[in-house]
């Protein structure tokens, strides 16, 4: 890809941490909105994917923001080979310290490269201590700009929404600092399945992040073993949009079957060569499971 077809796409953030810890309501201070209010028990159930825009320095810049329930999703989709996140957050909160779910949390994203900016939440409590917070995360190599280091550590409080505004700041320095996030609108669409399921009227509903490309209404994509065409686009508020470009992560209806987290999504030229792509996956996917069958088998006989 030539270089002059690379524009600056939004980074992708996703925010994790301890249970309970104040992702999603960090979320919804961000967006000004209440998902948390609406979810049963309080516990994120699925990847949320939303994108804000925030005014950085002059200009409007978007940030896309995931959402994740524990941190299995990260971790699964790593494993099937899908690198979605520019950045992590890291949500601590100031009256409960580092938690070992902050410790997986943060090895994950060390493991996977990618840069941490620090929110310490819930500052508005008593017994609030950030600072024991940045005491503790020093031990794991996060130490703080004020005591030499170089991650950014920002005290927010997402119930009265001290300090958000700080937060996406280091999120966007953080990321002009170390990342080039570039990629070209002007082709065909690849990216990943973030989440998908099986909705009664809708048939099967993946949202999609778009890595490259611009994904439109009509497209014929294959994602995974499932594969269509873009019926309709949704955006995070279930409003209908028509384009989505990179980094964006849409809600798109019209596939066969229900693709899984970490599922590669691809723009194909014709309907049939998606569902060709896709014929061949599944068969690919058949003959391993029962290469392993069978090696299990003999070896079963050996002993
Ligand atoms: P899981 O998705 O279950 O892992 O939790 P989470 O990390 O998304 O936490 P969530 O946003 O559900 O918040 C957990 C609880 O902490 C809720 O009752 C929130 O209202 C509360 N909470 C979150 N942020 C703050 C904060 O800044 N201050 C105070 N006082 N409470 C907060
Ligand atoms: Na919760
Ligand atoms: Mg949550």
């Amino acid at each position: 890809e030539d270089d002059e077809d690379l524009e600056i796409r939004p980074p992708v953030v996703t925010v994790m941490g301890h249970v309970d810890h104040g992702k999603t309501k960090l979320l919804d201070s961000i967006r000004h909105s209440n998902v948390v209010a609406g979810e049963s028990g309080g516990i994120t159930q699925h990847i949320g994917a939303y994108q804000v825009w925030k005014e950085h320095e002059g200009n409007e810049r978007a940030i896309t923001f995931i959402d994740t329930p524990g941190h299995e999703a990260f971790t699964a989709m790593r494993a099937r080979g899908a690198e979605v996140t520019d950045l992590a957050i890291l949500v601590v909160a100031a009256d409960d310290g580092v938690m070992p779910q902050t410790v997986e949390a943060l090895n994950h994203a060390q493991a996977a490269g990618v840069p941490i900016v620090v929110a310490v939440n819930k500052v508005d409590k008593e017994g609030a201590n950030p600072a024991k917070v940045r005491q503790q995360l020093t031990e794991f190599g996060l130490v703080a700009e004020e005591y030499g280091g170089d991650t950014m550590f920002v005290d927010v409080s997402a119930r009265t929404g001290l300090g958000i505004e700080d937060l996406m700041d280091a999120v966007l320095l953080t990321a002009d600092a170390g990342l080039d996030l570039r990629s070209n609108p002007n082709r065909d669409a690849r990216g990943v399945a973030i989440e998908a399921r099986l909705d009664k009227g809708r048939g099967a509903v993946a949202t999609v992040l778009i890595q490259t490309g611009t994904l439109r209404v009509g497209d014929s994509i294959v994602a995974g073993t499932a594969y269509g065409r873009v019926r309709a686009m949704t955006d995070e508020n279930g409003v209908a949009i028509v384009e989505a470009y990179p980094s964006r992560a849409v809600q798109v209806q019209g596939l066969s079957s229900v693709p899984r987290a970490g599922d590669t999504f691809l723009v194909t030229e014709e309907d049939r060569t998606a569902r060709q792509v896709a014929e061949k996956r599944e068969a690919a996917e058949r003959n391993a499971s029962l290469a392993k069958a069978r090696k299990r088998i003999s070896l079963e006989d050996f002993m």
